[in-house]
């Protein structure tokens, strides 16, 4: 963008260096703001760090476990092309070299090391103070001769450093903390009497340890569809019980013969039992909850200018930022249900550009009316609050929004194209989706065709 003596540059705190920290820093920076990143583990990639770890707690529910960041499993793979999912000007192309995955749908490893790239590509890591936690991020009101020279306090703490704990100001925060670590958990009735074993997919790493096991699943979304296929490899018997399937529901699960889908749980008994709402009952040892995420900023006092209700992050104008604290304080990556390196890139260019003056944001009083009428249609439309920020196929026109008022192009055709097919063959060909993929299909064939190109202006 063009320089101007109206353009400020910022001192910006960016938490967190998962895949929207890292994309936030670089625009933020791109943008001539000066840029600290602050990451409580050791090295780029957030959600994609593998690890066999995972917390003492099953449930993760108890306020004093060690926290385990990655929700990633072994088997992971992407459940997008990787040509759809990669950042918007640094496609995530098939690289040489010997640990990489050169599949369509790659598995975790080859997006923490396309994020690793990343990174390196774009000097990234020198912003980034590794191993340091952020524990409370406060307003702060510090001024300098009169003239108030910071909106934000950030303390944090070091790992093993002796004089560990920091307190800065910074003129502005973007909160990029992830959102797949505060487990949600479905309610059972009889499940405290219940004599088995309850656990969130967040601590889900391996099938082995369910052989011979009868397993009750809770969800059939992503990871409920997955680790469903993954454990009946192994399991004796494999129940998915999900509240989208109507009460009648008691399906066996083609090309498994260990694998049913039932309607919810009705209540668990103290004999082991797991009785379901279509009247089936069946003796299992584990019930694992794929039942998603809680969105958690314990770490910022905005004196109630953000609450988290029914997992409503608000108010937020364009899900980003909080009207009275705009623009100092802003989110990456609130929206579920979308693409979301792209989306993440989007949102971080009209951050950064509001930041430096170049966007106006609307009045205080217009962007709570705008949140207001959103609320509001939701509401009329019987959506749930915690259905907020789930925009689904509406996200390319929330995408396409940033990129106007920014003034880049939007979301690239093939892109879309590419998102509609591999969303229809995951409904229709859940087992094979990632495997077989119809090349040959001429809309699918001309989005290749575009990416081949677009990639032979990028690298
Ligand atoms: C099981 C699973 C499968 C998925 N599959 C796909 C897929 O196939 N394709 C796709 O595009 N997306 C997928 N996603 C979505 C995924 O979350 C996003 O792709 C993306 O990685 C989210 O990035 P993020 O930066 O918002 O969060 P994260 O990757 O979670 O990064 C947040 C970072 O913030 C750090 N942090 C948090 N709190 C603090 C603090 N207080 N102080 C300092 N640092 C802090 C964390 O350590 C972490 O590194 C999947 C997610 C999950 C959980
Ligand atoms: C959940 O399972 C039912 C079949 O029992 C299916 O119709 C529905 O599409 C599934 N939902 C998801 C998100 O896969
Ligand atoms: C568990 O208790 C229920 C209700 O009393 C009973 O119907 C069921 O047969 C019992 N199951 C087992 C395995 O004992
Ligand atoms: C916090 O909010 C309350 C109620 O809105 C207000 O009275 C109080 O002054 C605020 N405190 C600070 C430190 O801003």
């Amino acid at each position: 963008m063009a320089s101007s003596t109206s353009i400020k540059s910022r001192h910006v705190a960016v938490i967190g260096a998962g895949a929207a920290g890292l994309v936030a820093a670089r625009e933020l920076r791109r943008e001539g703001h000066s840029v600290v990143v602050f990451e409580r583990q050791k090295e780029v990639g957030g959600t994609w760090i593998y690890t066999d770890h995972v917390e003492s707690d099953p449930l993760s529910v108890n306020p004093t476990r060690l926290v385990v960041h990655s929700s990633v499993y072994d088997s992971l793979r992407t459940n997008l092309p990787r040509e759809c999912m990669g950042f918007r000007d640094f496609p995530f192309a098939i690289r040489s070299g010997e640990s990489r995955d050169p599949r369509r749908f790659p598995s975790h490893g080859e997006v923490l090391a396309y994020l690793q790239d990343f990174s390196k590509e774009f000097g990234i890591e020198e912003l980034i103070r590794f191993e340091t936690t952020v524990v409370r991020v406060s307003p702060a009101a510090k001024t300098d001769g009169g003239e108030r020279i910071g909106n934000w306090r950030i303390e944090s703490t070091e790992k093993e450093k002796k004089s560990h704990h920091r307190d800065e100001i910074y003129d502005a925060v973007v909160v990029c903390n992830g959102h797949y670590i505060e487990p949600r958990l479905a309610e059972i009735p009889g499940i405290s009497s219940w004599p088995g074993e309850e656990m969130h997919s967040h601590n889900y790493r391996l099938p082995q340890p369910f052989k011979d096991q009868v397993v009750v699943l809770i969800g059939n979304s992503s990871s409920g569809d997955d680790i469903s296929r993954d454990i009946a490899g192994f399991a004796k018997e494999v129940h998915v019980a999900s509240w989208s399937n109507p009460a009648d529901t008691y399906i066996k699960q083609t090309g498994h013969n260990n694998l049913w889908m039932h309607s919810m749980i009705e209540r668990v008994l103290e004999n082991g039992s797991v009785v379901f709402q279509n009247g089936k009952t069946i003796l299992a040892h584990v019930i694992m909850h794929c039942t998603g995420y809680k969105y958690d900023f314990s770490f910022l006092d905005t004196n109630g200018s953000v609450t988290v209700d029914d997992n409503r992050v608000g108010p937020l104008y364009k899900h980003i930022f909080p009207p009275a604290l705009a623009p100092s304080l802003s989110f990456v990556g609130i929206p579920c249900k979308v693409i979301p390196f792209p989306m993440f890139e989007l949102q971080s260019k009209w951050i950064a550009g509001v930041l430096s003056g170049l966007i106006k944001l609307p009045s205080v009083d217009d962007m709570l009316m705008e949140i207001k009428n959103l609320y509001a249609t939701l509401e009329g439309e019987g959506v749930p609050k915690r259905y907020t920020h789930s925009l689904g196929i509406n996200h390319f026109e929330y995408n396409d929004w940033f990129a106007s008022e920014y003034g880049c192009s939007g979301t690239e055709e093939w892109r879309k194209e590419m998102f509609l097919t591999s969303f229809m063959r995951k409904m229709e060909h859940p087992e094979t989706y990632r495997d077989e993929w119809e090349d040959h299909h001429h809309l699918v064939a001309q989005a290749y065709q575009d990416f081949s190109l677009y990639i032979s202006t990028k690298i």
